[in-house]
């Protein structure tokens, strides 16, 4: 690439950072419910819900912590019931995805939120697959599935998910680990990891947003995972920093999920330029873009709008660490990568 960046002038940052092809790779797609579609699914189902409007519920979405979040986002997820539920859950994010230009998603779910409700672990993924094939046919959206475990529940709970998913094993991507951080060391969930890593899985997990430096090392020395979410404390360990630059592990951001969290203060107080210019792999991502504010372009806009120091550079890097972090294969990873050279060159 030898473009120059540097004659790139700020005005155009916004169409361009909507315009580029980008990959999303810390999504939740229970995350994604929008309060209306909880509202139509609570009719369909008669599921009660605890908020008597659309506006009450939006209202509630006033958070101080990750754990004041997860209560009202498994509370939201109570209303999927059959496959269509989860089905009409991604097509939704599948068609704000392509408009936003996302080529790739990877799509997290958390299956004990629905089978600790007694919804088969089958519905579950049967209505994500279809959801997954459609964005493909209909959308040309690539996407995959990679199952979180939950990490305030036990490694038993884990290993009896893990069961579950076994005959539908070719249809995962992956598995991660995610809710409540603090007090739930990655040491946890040793051996479901080394089970998951044996059955030929990618491994991922949640380390570093609210809970401390030594979780992001405890992710890759005892699960081995390639990517780490969120990551941003890292740079409480400036030798763990060196270590994410030698390894080039990927680190998936969500700037406007750590503002709505508290993990920051403001956008502007946000280290996402900081990771970049250390050398570190950083993405940019959506989490809950439902809860959060935002989908993954609004995560880029208000992000480079708040943060003056971001450039064009960092835009391009972004978006080609995204590709370059999924595991997608190597042909599409260089077909979107020719695309978005394509996009800044023009
Ligand atoms: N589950 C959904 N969003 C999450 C987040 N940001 N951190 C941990 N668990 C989550
Ligand atoms: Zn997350």
């Amino acid at each position: 690439m030898t473009n120059d960046f540097d004659a790139i002038p700020r005005e155009r940052l916004p169409e361009l950072l909507r315009r580029m092809p980008k990959a999303e790779l810390h999504l939740h797609i229970e995350g994604s419910l929008e309060p209306e579609l909880i509202f139509a699914l609570s009719a369909r189902n008669r599921v009660a819900l605890a908020y008597p409007s659309v506006e009450a519920l939006r209202a509630a979405y006033a958070f101080t912590d990750l754990q004041s979040f997860l209560d009202i986002y498994y509370a939201g997820a109570s209303v999927l019931l059959k496959p269509q539920d989860f089905e009409d859950m991604a097509m939704a994010y599948f068609a704000k995805a392509a408009a936003e230009n996302v080529r790739h998603a990877e799509l997290f779910f958390d299956p004990q939120t629905h089978t600790d409700r007694g919804v088969p672990f089958g519905t579950v993924i049967d209505g994500l697959t279809r959801a997954v094939q459609r964005a493909r046919d209909e959308l040309g959206v690539s996407a995959a599935l990679i199952m979180c475990f939950l990490r305030h529940l036990s490694e038993e709970a884990a290993f009896a998910t893990l069961e579950q998913a076994l005959p539908y094993r070719d249809r995962i991507v992956g598995v991660g680990l995610d809710s409540g951080e603090r007090g739930n060391p990655p040491e946890k969930f040793a051996r479901v990891f080394a089970r998951c890593r044996e059955l030929g899985l990618h491994l991922v997990a949640h380390a570093g947003e609210e809970g401390p430096p030594a979780y992001i090392a405890a992710a890759l020395d005892v699960l081995k995972v390639e990517r780490i979410d969120h990551g941003v404390r890292c740079v409480e360990d400036p030798a763990l920093v060196q270590r994410l630059v030698r390894e080039q592990v990927p680190l998936t951001v969500c700037p406007l999920s750590n503002v709505k969290l508290c993990v920051f203060g403001t956008l502007a107080q946000h280290n996402l330029k900081a990771l970049l210019d250390a050398g570190l792999k950083a993405t940019v991502n959506s989490d809950d873009p439902a809860y959060f504010g935002g989908y993954v372009n609004q995560n880029y806009l208000e992000t480079f709008e708040a943060v003056p120091a971001l450039t064009a550079r960092d835009a391009y890097v972004l978006a080609r660490n995204s590709f370059e972090a999924s595991f997608a294969g190597e042909a599409d990873k260089r077909r979107w990568i020719a695309e978005l050279d394509a996009v800044f060159a023009g």
